[in-house]
């Protein structure tokens, strides 16, 4: 099985590092090929997704993606710039379902802004439309205004728009996934102002006929946005648009206290799939060697579960993580009083030592970070 690792910019090599060393010791049939994303690829090759990194991807049996984007690329023309480069393999890839978990890991209810009592136990996926909406949909651009408030002004506009297979693909993606949780959907839309999202609504309902075991009720996304910091336990899986799950898939992630341990997954129709740690590039904190490798490592662990059949070796990573998690270690960004502050290698090695045996994980890895 061949893997795509594209580990992108800021602390993205960090981060991959650590997990191509985790899959790397699994001793699986995988090959990994490596190849330049985002920034780093423009600065390489003059493009965010240059033609070898896509064709890479379209061969690979999936791919396994850091982040990109850095603060020094803002000035390019868009299409130069490294969001460019994520946004062109969900299109050419056709990975339009979005899957974005938001756990709260009982060793980190400390580390969520939110009080310990409503996020404890915390297990919700938000179930993003990745490839239409707002987001992809023509024409967009800058004109001169010919109507509106004010005639004559220069103005910049896109369009938001879904069509019936989209909504239904989606909708039948997130109905199956809610059949194996607890079987409560919510999907949240705007249908109170805009077409799209009524007719996403009117759509979302006609395919739950399809699915009477599955409880689906509506939300718009305002209030989604409130219930979620209210009472986030009240969800199951939520399905929405590209643009309102970029926003709530953010939010949902925070307040579980460990965004640097969300993993994700872009799955086409086949279930080939991109993997990739829900948090960003993080140029802050680029090459310091403190980023979280959590949400990377887990993300190998779900792309061994659903693109490449190996559920065996996904326990065996997510047993590791849970060991070195409750051995105490800690990167910075979910650190308390009373644990172990560790680094990005440090938290790989530790995962790495885990999965040696999973009796005596705990242990090694708190050696681990002695020597
Ligand atoms: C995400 C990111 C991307 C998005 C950016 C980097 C284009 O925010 O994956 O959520 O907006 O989809
Ligand atoms: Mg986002």
């Amino acid at each position: 099985m061949k893997i795509a690792i594209l580990p992108g910019d800021g602390i993205g090599s960090e981060i991959m590092a650590e997990a191509v060393k985790v899959l790397q010791v699994m001793e699986l049939p995988l090959t990994l090929e490596t190849a330049p994303v985002g920034g780093t690829a423009y600065e390489l090759h003059g493009h965010p997704l240059p033609p070898a990194t896509l064709a890479l991807a379209q061969a690979a049996d999936a791919v396994l993606f850091g982040a990109v984007g850095d603060w020094k690329f803002d000035k390019l023309e868009r299409q130069f710039r490294p969001e460019q480069a994520i946004l062109g393999l969900r299109k050419h890839l056709g990975l339009f379902a979005n899957f974005r978990p938001a756990i709260c890991y009982p060793q980190l209810t400390q580390a969520s802004s939110l009080k310990p009592e409503l996020v404890a136990g915390l297990d919700i996926l938000i179930i993003r439309e990745l490839t239409g909406d707002i987001y992809f949909g023509a024409p967009r651009g800058r004109r001169t205004a010919v109507d509106g408030h004010f005639p004559g002004a220069e103005e910049a506009f896109d369009t938001m728009r879904y069509s019936r297979p989209e909504i239904e693909r989606i909708a039948h993606v997130a109905f199956q996934a809610a059949r194996r949780r607890r079987k409560k959907l919510t999907s949240v839309d705007k249908a109170n102002v805009l077409e799209t999202f009524q007719f996403w609504k009117d759509v979302v309902s006609e395919v739950h006929a399809d699915y009477p075991d599955v409880a689906l009720d509506h939300m718009y996304v305002d209030n989604a946005a409130m219930q979620l910091v209210k009472a986030p336990k009240a969800f199951d899986v939520v399905v929405t648009g590209n643009m309102f799950g970029d926003i709530l898939s953010d939010e949902a992630a925070m307040l579980t206290g460990s965004i640097g341990m969300l993993p994700s997954a872009s799955l086409d129709k086949h279930n080939k799939g991109l993997y990739e740690p829900s948090h960003g590039s993080a140029p802050d904190i680029a090459g310091k060697g403190v980023a979280n490798p959590l949400a990377t490592i887990l993300s190998a662990a779900m792309m061994l579960r659903y693109s490449l059949n190996q559920a065996t070796a996904a326990d065996r990573i997510e047993s590791a993580v849970q060991a070195v998690l409750a051995a105490g270690l800690r990167t910075a960004d979910i650190w308390s009083e009373g644990t172990q502050r560790v680094g990005t290698r440090e938290m790989g090695d530790a995962v790495v030592a885990a999965l040696g045996s999973s009796k005596t994980a705990a242990s090694t890895a708190q050696s681990m970070t002695k020597t």
